[in-house]
């Protein structure tokens, strides 16, 4: 997972999923700002022909874990599809327009 280079204080970092020395995928996430340890998951894009294929999960997955090594405690997106981020510990905390706000607690959450 690499930082995307930007002067911000809490930039953007940036996966991609690659099969074949080819670039089927991207997703990213970065910190927030409403809490101490708190991130929200950014983007979550499989190329057409590989969707279905778990890549998708494995991306959050992959991102969950990276997020844990950087302290993250909590974790907020915004989905139309609750069931792929509900494989990987997401609940739903609320439903907005067609989209659901769902959250994942790795920790104890506290303000550091
Ligand atoms: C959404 C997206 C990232 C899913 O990626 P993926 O690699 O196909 O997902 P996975 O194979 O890991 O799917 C994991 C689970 O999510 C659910 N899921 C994934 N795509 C689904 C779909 N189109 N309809 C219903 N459930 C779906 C299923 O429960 C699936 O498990 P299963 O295959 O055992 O049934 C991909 O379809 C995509 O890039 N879509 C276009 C962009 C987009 O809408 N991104 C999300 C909003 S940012």
């Amino acid at each position: 997972m690499d930082k995307f280079d930007t002067p911000s204080k809490f930039p953007p970092y940036f996966c991609v999923a690659e099969t074949e020395g080819r670039i089927v995928g991207f997703s990213g996430c970065r910190r927030a700002l409403v809490m101490s340890n708190a991130w929200e998951m950014i983007w979550n894009n499989v190329h057409f022909d590989f969707q279905r294929r778990g890549i998708g999960r494995l991306m959050i997955e992959y991102r969950l874990e990276q997020i844990k090594k950087k302290g993250g405690t909590i974790v907020f997106t915004m989905t139309k599809l609750p069931q792929l981020p509900g494989g990987s510990g997401f609940e739903i905390v609320s439903r907005i327009d067609g989209w659901y706000l769902m959250v994942n607690k790795l920790g104890s959450v506290d303000i550091t």
